[in-house]
């Protein structure tokens, strides 16, 4: 059993804030920003917008482009850190869609989300359990970010990607090799830690118990970017090569490299080490910024609607994000 991506899809909220916009609101500038990452403009829900919005239309679109009817999907899996509800959106999700014949589950790894849920996917394909596997990226770091914190605020955007995984014959098997990897002792580098609740309770100190508990709440994001930049410029090439050796493959094999998309002093790091042209690396992290689980798929809707990305290209794609998390999979478009 074999399994290949037949289509793709994604969603964007409708407003835009530019560097020049955040530099009104933190001290920083379009020049910094531009040069540190990359990144010039994102997008943030507003209004009546929500991550479980974006996340249904990306999954239509997906499912429009791959010719699979709803109701012939088995199983959806929502990549996501942060979801409408604590207790998961991907039911939500995969009713609106009208996946009636599909169970879903949410799958959290922040920024190596959709990685996780990919491969994944193609777990339940190749074990003979699934047909069709519709794999969301959807995440709102927005809500998460401290917006007078300039070494966060100006990272992250909101946005929803997704691909449709369909099982096919052993020999067209577009799903050539993955590596995944986490690391717990990296969390200190990279959280959004939850505070009061049961922590509160457990932790009394004057002896007496703290009970009820309060409310538990998310602290903002919390990010030692010069750790994380290392730790991802040391891993995610060790991790392309060691999907690579599984696909039987080397460097030279690949069309196109798609990583998440954090910064591009990373995506260019990764690609030199790697000795892959710039002329193959698919990004759009200036229009967009950092969307966690949404970037790879947001990324490779792009590339294959406008026609950059064509039928039976080797795509070397790889995330990595707080966790710490990180994995690759080499995939046949
Ligand atoms: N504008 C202007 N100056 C700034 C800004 C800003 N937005 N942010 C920081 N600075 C200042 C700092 O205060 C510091 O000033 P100082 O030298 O006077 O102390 C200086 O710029 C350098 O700051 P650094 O943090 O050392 O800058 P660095 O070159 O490391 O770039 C960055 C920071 C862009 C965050 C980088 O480290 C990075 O991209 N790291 C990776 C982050 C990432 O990829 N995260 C992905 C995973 S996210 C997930 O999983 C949820």
């Amino acid at each position: 059993m074999g399994s290949k991506l037949i289509g793709c899809g994604s969603a964007v909220p409708k407003l835009e804030i530019t560097n020049d916009d955040l530099s009104k609101i933190v001290d920083t500038s379009d020049e910094w920003i531009s040069v540190r990452t990359g990144i010039r403009k994102r997008r943030v829900l507003t209004g009546e917008e929500s991550v479980q919005g974006l996340a249904i239309d990306a999954g239509k679109k997906a499912l429009e482009m791959a010719q699979v009817e709803p109701e012939e999907v088995d199983i959806v899996v929502l990549c996501t850190s942060t979801p409408n509800d604590l207790f998961g959106s991907g039911s939500q999700v995969s009713t609106a869609i009208g996946c009636k014949n599909a169970w879903a589950f949410d799958a959290t790894a922040a920024c190596s989300g959709f990685l996780v849920g990919l491969i994944t996917a193609t777990g339940f394909i190749k074990g003979g359990c699934a047909q069709n596997v519709l794999v969301i990226g959807a995440d709102c770091l927005s809500r998460y970010v401290d917006w007078t914190d300039r070494g966060t605020c100006i990272l992250f955007g909101d946005a929803a990607g997704a691909v449709l995984v369909q099982a096919t014959a052993a020999e067209d098997d577009g799903f050539l090799g993955f590596d995944i990897h986490s690391d717990g002792q990296g969390y200190r580098h990279l959280n959004a830690k939850t505070c009061g609740g049961v922590e509160e309770v457990l932790s009394s100190t004057n002896g007496s118990l703290n009970f009820p508990p309060k409310k538990p709440a998310f602290s903002f994001i919390q990010m030692n970017g010069k750790e994380v930049f290392r730790f991802a410029v040391r891993c995610v090439p060790q991790s392309i090569e060691a999907s690579l050796e599984e696909a039987g493959l080397t460097s030279s094999d690949i069309n196109w490299l798609l990583l998440h998309q954090a910064n591009w002093r990373i995506i260019e790091a990764v690609a030199t080490r790697l000795h892959i042209p710039s002329e193959k690396i698919i990004s759009n992290l200036a229009n967009y910024g950092n969307t966690s689980a949404a970037s790879i798929p947001l990324a490779l809707d792009e590339a294959v609607r406008c026609g950059q990305v064509k039928g039976g290209d080797i795509i070397a794609a790889s995330g990595f994000g707080a966790g710490l998390t990180w994995g690759s999979a080499i995939m046949r478009w």
